[in-house]
């Protein structure tokens, strides 16, 4: 019997993970069933949402489970199937990554076109990721041509398609936060109007400046501040997609605020959660338009890549405190 490699969450963090909460190991592989394939991961996803599965605590996916693998978007490629729906040499998606081989139920796999991107795009721009940008924007915070939209966390995948899509929808402005200088210089270069590092003063205040009229429409990956000073800086009607607030997910505190909720009953403002997994049903159209604006260089992709398995927790480790600019992606070739 063949072996392979797996990583299993070792312990559980308090406050931020350490590379101690992870574990390589190796297993035996286990027999294929019938209806199951056998897929070598040639890419795996780390993605923020990770970090709430270490917990032990209920939530809208289940926790990891200790002496286990971790679980999360992969691509592949089957090497063995018992399967009549899936071939050999098919290129699939997944929910079994940080393993190096996975058996999965090949209903749970979906076949990709390699032909149009590569299968690591298929995390990423043309996956769960943009997915997540476009139905944010567009069915959740019902954006319009002529809104002046705000979102933060913009140089990471979801941040950095939200805001090129905006603007593809119409966008009259497109404002960015994120991390870093560089990544500032980034958001112009991608086509935001303008962009400010977070990390140079009160959010409230970089917003006043990059939106002196303020926004209708905040597209929020982070939470917190930044939340409360987009409240701050909408305008009446204005919307909110509340897709993830990534400041409070190592917070060992509660939370406070946002101190402005109180705005949104004069400005009778939305605020509105989503879940990517409730708008599948845009997926075929989203795919279909997506792939246009990659074909014509309309949507620009960028991506980290991490190589090695072995590297995979280091990888989200540095994805939780920005070392990613785009979709951060684990190479398991
Ligand atoms: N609702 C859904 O269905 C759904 C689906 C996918 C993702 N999400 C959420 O969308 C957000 C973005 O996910 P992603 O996959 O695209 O990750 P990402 O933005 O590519 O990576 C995370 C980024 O968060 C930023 N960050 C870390 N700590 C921060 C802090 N304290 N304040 C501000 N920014 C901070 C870092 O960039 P900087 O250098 O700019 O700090 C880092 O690069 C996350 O909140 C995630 O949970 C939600």
């Amino acid at each position: 019997m063949s072996t392979t490699r797996q990583i299993h969450l070792a312990s559980r963090p308090q406050g931020w993970p350490t590379a101690e909460n992870f574990r390589l190991v190796e297993v035996e592989v286990p027999e294929l069933a019938d209806g199951q394939v056998l897929v070598r991961n040639t890419a795996m996803s780390v993605d923020p949402y990770m970090r709430g599965r270490m917990n032990d605590v209920r939530s809208y996916t289940p926790p990891f489970q200790l002496d286990r693998p971790l679980e999360g978007g992969a691509v592949g490629e089957v090497i063995a199937s018992r399967s009549a729906d899936r071939a050999v040499g098919d290129t699939v998606v997944h929910g079994l990554g940080w393993r190096a081989e996975a058996v999965v139920d090949a209903a749970a796999t979906r076949v990709v076109d390699t032909s149009l991107a590569p299968a690591d795009v298929y995390l990423g721009a043309l996956g769960m990721t943009g997915l997540t940008a476009y139905a944010g924007l567009t069915a959740v915070a019902a954006m319009q041509p002529g809104d002046t939209v705000f979102i933060s966390g913009a140089a990471g995948a979801v941040g950095s398609l939200a805001g090129q899509i905006a603007k593809q929808r119409g966008a009259a402005r497109v404002v960015g936060s994120a991390g870093s200088p560089a990544k500032v210089a980034h958001l112009l270069g991608l086509g935001f109007d303008a962009a400010f590092d977070y990390h140079d003063g009160s959010v409230a205040e970089q917003l006043a400046v990059a939106a002196p009229e303020g926004i209708d429409v905040y597209f929020d990956n982070v939470g917190g501040e930044h939340l409360e000073a987009a409240i701050g800086a909408l305008r009446r009607g204005g919307r909110v997609a509340l897709c993830g607030a990534i400041s409070q997910y190592n917070s060992t505190e509660a939370p406070v605020g946002p101190r402005t909720l109180v705005q949104a009953i004069g400005k009778e403002l939305t605020l509105r959660g989503f879940l990517v997994g409730s708008y599948q049903h845009l997926a075929g159209e989203y795919a279909t338009t997506m792939a246009g604006w990659l074909a014509t260089g309309a949507v620009r992709f960028d991506q980290t890549t991490v190589h090695g398995l072995e590297n995979a927790p280091a990888a989200f480790l540095g994805l939780l405190r920005g070392e990613n600019t785009g979709k951060m992606i684990v190479s398991l070739d």
